[in-house]
């Protein structure tokens, strides 16, 4: 599986979530302010697909590394500027967030996997 085809993959997933988002678009002003909602509703659309719905690395598998557990000691050790840097960068098996998404919408990601129970 190489990185063009998860990147791909990923294009055709997101473009599929927005049009879904788009008919169920509540106008629920706090959902779209409130930063944690925000990163709920990115994570549920982008990540959860491989790192599943509570982070804990259950989504899909690929040939290759298997999605991180997010919620595992040695993520929440990781400092936010590491997290931060991956999600901009990708990883093998996981594709790089930084022309998909805006800083401010990976910090809120970010943000919203810190509270995932672990
Ligand atoms: C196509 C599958 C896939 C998608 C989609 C995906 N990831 Fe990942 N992610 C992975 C894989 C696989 C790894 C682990 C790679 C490795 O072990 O080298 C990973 C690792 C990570 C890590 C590093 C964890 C650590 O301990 O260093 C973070 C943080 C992360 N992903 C966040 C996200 C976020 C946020 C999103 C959504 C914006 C996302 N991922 C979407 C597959 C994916």
């Amino acid at each position: 599986m190489n990185r063009t085809f998860v990147t791909a993959l990923v294009i055709i997933l997101t473009m599929a979530g927005a049009l879904l988002n788009q008919s169920s678009a509540s106008s629920d002003a706090a959902r779209k302010t409130d930063p944690l909602a925000k990163g709920k509703r990115l994570f549920t659309r982008h990540c959860a697909g491989c790192h599943g719905a509570e982070g804990k690395g259950d989504g899909y598998k690929l040939l290759g590394p298997d999605p991180a557990n997010l919620t595992a000691p040695a993520t929440r050790k990781k400092s936010d500027s590491a997290l931060l840097a991956t999600i901009h960068e990708g990883k093998p098996n996981m594709p790089s967030w930084k022309g998909l998404l805006s800083n401010h919408d990976i910090q809120n990601v970010l943000a919203y996997i810190r509270t995932l129970p672990h």
